[in-house]
């Protein structure tokens, strides 16, 4: 069985700490590579995205996804990688996962997921995962200080190889 490695860039994934994390980590295990892109990409304005993150939040809004989705028949084990954002998991992972969960598909995967922020830690990023999705199996994870503050892909990589 294989890993993927999930990702959600954020307001500029070309760039983010989030885009090498998940390339640094997919690269060391071996697995292959997923981004959550949003059919409706978030501003790169902070207070834009942060207004529509909030709005998303509290209508528990579930952003669409750009596909073709992967097909996770062959994987046991999904890393799953996502910003920060005012204190909370992005909807758009939520949007993700539910294209999967009813039906399911995530039942017999473990989900490793890891953060990055802006010096805040995980915060209800991993509870939303659970509190959303009881009965999935997800792991406390981890979570890294973005790179313009710290040296989050030599740390990702350092953790991944210990959880992996
Ligand atoms: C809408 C929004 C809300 C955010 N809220 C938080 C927060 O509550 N706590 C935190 O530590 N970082 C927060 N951040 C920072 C993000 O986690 C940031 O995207 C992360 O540090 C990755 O930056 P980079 O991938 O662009 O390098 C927020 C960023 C955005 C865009």
């Amino acid at each position: 069985m294989k890993t993927i490695t999930v990702y959600f860039g954020g307001q500029n994934p070309e760039t983010s700490t989030m885009t090498q994390v998940a390339k640094a980590v997919s690269e060391v295990c071996g697995a292959d590579l997923f981004e959550i892109k949003p059919v409706y990409p978030y501003s790169t304005n902070m207070k834009e995205c942060t207004d529509r993150a909030n709005k998303e939040k509290d209508e528990n809004a579930r952003p669409e996804v750009m596909g073709p989705m992967p097909i996770l028949d062959d994987y046991s084990t999904m890393i799953l990688g996502m910003p920060n954002w005012c204190g909370s998991a992005p909807m758009i992972v939520l949007s993700f996962l539910d294209a999967y969960y009813q039906s399911g598909a995530l039942k017999n995967i473990r989900i490793v997921p890891y953060i990055i922020n802006d010096g805040a830690g995980p915060q209800e990023c991993v509870k939303d995962l659970e509190r959303t999705y009881p009965d999935l199996t997800i792991d406390e994870g981890s979570s890294f200080i973005a790179n313009k503050y710290d040296t989050a892909v030599p740390l990702a990589i350092e953790w991944i190889a210990q959880v992996m």
